[in-house]
């Protein structure tokens, strides 16, 4: 029989007139109807490298498992639907995602980039693409005039990410998108601390928003995977191409993970954000914390815009605990919260920028931009927020 990848007719309502089904509704069902040679709930796991042909240029839809996959183009209608694109491609993690991106650029094109960027987004760029004649400019995406006086005629990409990481710096992704359009640059938004839950950048502008799925849309520290989703067909059908030709394709089993993690991403993120609020108040209160950045925070200077521009706030947040040793001595005390590269799982998880996900910036570049060897970032999980709160008192008692 042949495998149905519409998605449900309810979600496409909008279209129709009808109510637009709720966001919650939206992740378990947008591309989530079930399987239809058997009925299963849960779409299957199609773990195959080809399929069967009937004759000479006679099949289903599908030839072979880089090109197609039908989990994984589930998940990719799925994602469609929640960054409101026209379509979505995924890829073997979040940098590969990125690489696939970066692929709308050729030699002599020139990239705005924030400084507060992803380290291995900043090691992509720098070490890799850069061999490749392509020029990039790291600024505060946080200062709209300096995104302007590094915008130049030779510009073709603006690499966003809002809020940053790991000092939550916002990027006013509307005003941006105006700016970036203006010379005909592609405008991309990496949405992987917020997710769609909080914010959609397509809505707000920009053309292609990417994820490293890793992060809150899988939502349990169980899979590595990336996600590119466009605003227009045209670059839908070039991250197509580009998918199934360098071939950094998801896997049957992340592809599902991911689509089972986005089921749940409302009522995971109802408690992260409610469990974030809570810490960084009660961090910003502390007497052993220097400064807490957390959008959430009346004290954050973007607060304002993180109210117009996102839904919430999020879990996401880093502190200052003024030199690398008492940060050393904070982390190795935590009990319940875990010392860990990656966020946006369950479980809280707290990382040292400065010696692991930015440990590729140049030190002098890192600490001009907030990332000090004192900086603490922490992924705040979905445990009950007074055990959270317990842990990071002892801990802090050890400075
Ligand atoms: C904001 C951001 N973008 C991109 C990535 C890269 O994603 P991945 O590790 O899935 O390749 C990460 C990873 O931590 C990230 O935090």
């Amino acid at each position: 029989m042949a495998i149905e990848l519409e998605t449900k007719p309810d979600v496409k309502a909008a279209e129709t007139g009808k109510k637009t089904p709720g966001f919650s509704t939206l992740c378990i069902h947008a591309g989530n109807a079930p399987e239809p040679a058997t009925g299963s709930v849960t779409f299957p796991i199609y773990q195959t490298s080809t399929y069967v042909q009937e004759g000479l240029g006679k099949h289903k839809g599908f030839e072979y498992a880089r090109t197609q996959n039908p989990t994984r183009m589930r998940l990719e209608e799925n994602m469609t639907v929640l960054e409101r694109g026209a379509g979505a491609r995924a890829f073997a993690s979040g940098m590969a995602a990125i690489t696939a991106i970066s692929t709308f650029l050729k030699q002599g094109d020139h990239v705005v980039c924030s400084n507060m960027t992803y380290g291995g987004t900043y090691r992509y760029f720098t070490k890799i693409l850069a061999k490749f004649g392509v020029t990039f400019d790291f600024v505060d995406t946080a200062d709209v005039d300096a995104v302007r006086r590094a915008i130049r005629p030779e510009t073709r990409m603006l690499h966003l990410e809002s809020p940053t990481n790991p000092t939550m710096r916002l990027a006013d992704i509307a005003v941006l998108s105006e700016l970036g359009h203006r010379v005909g640059a592609i405008v991309v938004v990496d949405n992987t601390f917020a997710s769609p839950y909080l914010q959609t950048p397509l809505e707000l502008g920009a053309d292609i928003v990417m994820h490293s799925t890793t992060k809150f849309l899988g939502g349990h520290s169980d899979t590595v995977g990336g996600m590119a989703i466009a605003k227009s067909q045209e670059h839908v059908d070039w991250l197509g191409f580009v998918q199934n030709s360098s071939g950094a394709i998801l896997s049957p089993m992340d592809s599902w993970l991911v689509l089972r993690g986005i089921k749940t991403l409302v009522v995971r993120m109802e408690r992260h954000e409610q469990n974030g609020r809570a810490v960084a108040e009660h961090l910003a209160r502390h007497p052993k914390v220097r400064i807490v950045h957390y959008p959430g925070l009346p004290s954050h200077p973007q607060h304002a815009l993180a109210k117009k521009q996102m839904r919430g706030f999020g879990a996401m947040m880093s502190f200052e605990l003024g030199s690398f040793e008492n940060a050393g001595r904070f982390l190795e005390r935590l009990k319940v919260c875990s010392l860990g590269e990656s966020l946006g799982g369950v479980e809280t998880l707290i990382s040292h920028p400065a010696s692991m996900t930015h440990g590729s910036i140049p030190e002098e570049e890192r600490n001009r931009l907030g990332v000090t060897p004192g900086l603490v970032r922490i992924s705040v999980g979905i445990e009950d927020v007074d055990d959270l709160i317990a842990d990071l008192d002892q801990a802090l008692e050890a400075i």
